[in-house]
């Protein structure tokens, strides 16, 4: 046939079309990702390729200059208003004349990958829920009345190929005077879940380009964490967190589950704060992006069970005892305005990820779409460390999960000189084999505190105390210079031979700073020991429970995450028996692996189907319930393990 042939790249998808075929409908004939918000009206320019000429050996075409059609009136209009890059056409106005190889940038493609910049590399598709789309609308008609929604919808079906679509009544309201305004024109912005009809959310008169957002919400027992991310290219535009409100109800969850039962109305009292404070965080997240809260259409928000109840309204009760009844373990889909949630778009859609069983939520299923062990090749253990361990084992033939109440002294609570990662807190600790002596180092200055200077650099802050990542470096170091016995036993200074071994009681105290007029001593007491002891014990023993159902005593690697996480040395870690012995350089950190899964699946519509179909086949291991948890906890106490071999650490 006489038809040009086309390919694109980079997709290699390739054909013929008929001449005079514009490139924007051939990208769509042949399956080719090109983005359109304007629907090939020449005004939003997306649809941007970039023809390329002359010869392809590769593809045995040779490309004439005028394989496309010269520039047309509209794109000749945009390139004086607006600028199009050198070697840039308009796809939807440029047409197909003869046989041509034409590149898509990436800028120009509907499902965009993002490259996640924290620790290990991986990309996410951009394929959000909520699109913005532009569309004329036809002007009415006495002789054959419809109403203006009606003619909307049936712009969007011709337009857009978008078949069934809803409206809410605050859109209805506004949708006269937005197509007046733009003169039968407006862009609306679409929400398709999987399954039913598309939801109009908001509409904007012509053609709205301020572009549209979503918050990742990361809500955490002890503070809540949210990331703005733009729906076209998933870049994030900015980060905030704050301390939940709740706190003042109760420093751990279950606190919180009595004061919601002895209190009547309590539970509501914890769900209005968390969502007040939510809602707050959301106005300033978007303020400090410059982004208008009516631009945020969606959010997505990981948590635990507890949480996860009381953020939505639900009596926490059940969760409080065995056997741990979650009201759901579905993703829950609903509306923000549903939740009391401001700071956004009253329209804006929620989606909360599923929770995996009555103690491990929604955060551990996000840490699971994140680190993805379901598709490893190697037995890999995902430890979440915060006041709970969530904690995940598996590789592609099966994934196990549990969650273990490792308590709040990994955070720095429960210990003498604790405080939280902030600021003046020594959150590195090391200890000299010889001397004996130690140095630090406190968050907010790069000196160690034996470098010259160190003094003047820790300046106004000085050092106020330790936090979780300084107490385990500190016990860990102590046990490798011989001043903790295996049972977790701290010396006098006559069996260690350090004067900073000083006697406490009817204990011993080993001091890491003298205290000044301006700082508080800090010193790693006994009872401090004892506080990292249990909580390691317990992060371990429930690691080795699913090691156990697994049938295996060692796994290949181990994964680090949350944002504690990423301070903790995996020397140390391993020296206290947290996690089972590996080879050291497999013991990575993810980050906010939490927090990530919730921007993967903000951005990307088929990672939430991903995650609720792996949810399912996670096998739930019980804690509380499991006889040999006692067991592996005792035996964990000692530093590192009572009996279980460490041969990566004497090594
Ligand atoms: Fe909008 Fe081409 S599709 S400018």
């Amino acid at each position: 046939s006489d038809d040009p042939f086309v390919i694109f790249t980079p997709s290699g998808k390739r054909g013929r079309v008929p001449r005079g075929t514009p490139v924007l409908s051939a990208a769509r004939r042949l399956g080719v990702d090109l983005d359109s918000v304007c629907g090939g009206r020449g005004i939003c320019s997306k649809c941007q390729v970039a023809p390329s000429y002359g010869q392809h050996s590769k593809h045995g075409l040779s490309v004439a200059e005028d394989a496309l059609s010269p520039w047309n009136a509209v794109e000749q209009r945009y390139d004086e208003k607006r600028g199009l890059k050198a070697g840039r056409r308009l796809g939807c106005q440029a047409t197909i004349e003869d046989d041509v190889v034409i590149d898509v940038p990436p800028e120009s493609q509907v499902h965009r990958q993002i490259v996640r910049k924290d620790a290990a590399e991986r990309t996410i598709r951009m394929d959000p829920a909520t699109r913005p789309l532009f569309v004329t609308v036809a002007e009415p008609d006495m002789h054959a009345p419809t109403g203006d929604l009606e003619r909307l919808k049936t712009a969007l079906a011709e337009q857009w190929g978008v078949t069934e679509t809803v409206a809410a009544l605050p859109v209805l309201r506004k949708l006269q005077p937005a197509l007046r305004d733009g003169n039968r024109q407006v862009t609306v912005a679409l929400h398709q879940a999987d399954a039913g009809p598309a939801e109009i959310l908001d509409l904007w008169p012509g053609l709205y380009e301020a572009g549209l957002f979503g918050l990742a919400i990361d809500l955490g027992s002890t503070t809540i964490a949210a990331h703005l991310c733009a729906l076209d290219d998933g870049r994030v535009m900015a980060s905030a967190g704050v301390m939940n409100p709740q706190i003042r109800f109760g420093e751990d969850l279950m606190s919180r589950v009595s004061y919601a039962m002895m209190n009547p109305g309590g539970d509501r009292e914890l769900t209005d704060a968390v969502r007040r404070a939510m809602g707050e965080l959301a106005a300033s997240v978007a303020a400090e992006a410059g982004v208008a809260p009516r631009a945020v259409v969606e959010t997505v928000i990981v948590c635990n069970p507890v949480m996860h109840h009381l953020f939505l309204g639900i009596d926490p009760v059940e969760l409080g005892q065995a056997p741990f009844a979650l009201a759901t373990s579905d993703a829950v889909r609903c509306g923000v305005a549903e939740l009391g949630l401001d700071g956004m778009n009253a329209a804006a859609r929620a989606y909360l990820l599923p929770c995996i069983a009555g103690h491990v939520g929604a955060d551990a299923a996000a840490v699971a779409l994140s680190e993805a062990p379901g598709a490893s090749e190697d037995l890999v253990l995902v430890v979440d460390v915060g006041t709970n361990a969530e904690i995940l084992l598996g590789d592609r033939q099966g994934v196990l999960a549990c969650s273990s109440p490792t308590g709040p002294a990994f955070e720095g609570a429960q210990i003498s000189a604790g405080q939280r990662a902030a600021p003046g807190a020594i959150e590195a600790v090391r200890i000299d084999r010889e001397t004996l002596e130690p140095k630090f180092r406190v968050i907010g200055c790069d000196l160690w505190s034996d470098a010259p200077g160190f003094a003047e650099a820790v300046g106004a802050t000085g050092i106020t105390g330790i936090c979780g990542s300084g107490i385990i470096e500190a016990v860990a170091e102590m046990r490798m210079a011989g001043l903790l016995d295996p049972s977790g036993l701290i010396g006098s200074a006559e069996q260690t031979g350090s004067a900073r071994c000083v006697p406490e009681g009817r204990t011993q105290s080993y001091v890491l700073h003298e205290g000044d007029g301006e700082s508080p001593r800090v010193a790693v007491t006994q009872n401090d020991i004892r506080a990292i002891q249990l909580a390691k014990s317990a992060l371990y023993a429930g690691a080795r429970l699913l090691m156990d159902a697994r049938g295996v005593d060692r796994v290949d690697r181990v994964v680090l995450a949350g944002a504690f996480g990423a301070h903790i040395s995996p020397l140390h870690a391993m020296v206290l028996g947290m996690i089972p012995d590996t080879r050291l350089e497999k013991v990575t950190s993810a980050g906010n692996a939490a927090g990530t899964g919730a921007r993967i699946a903000l951005l990307n519509r088929a990672a939430r189907a991903e995650i609720e179909a792996e949810v399912r086949r996670i096998r739930k291991i019980e804690t509380a319930v499991e006889p040999r948890f006692q067991e592996h906890f005792v035996a964990a106490n000692a530093l590192p393990h009572a009996s279980d071999p460490f041969p990566e650490l004497s090594a």
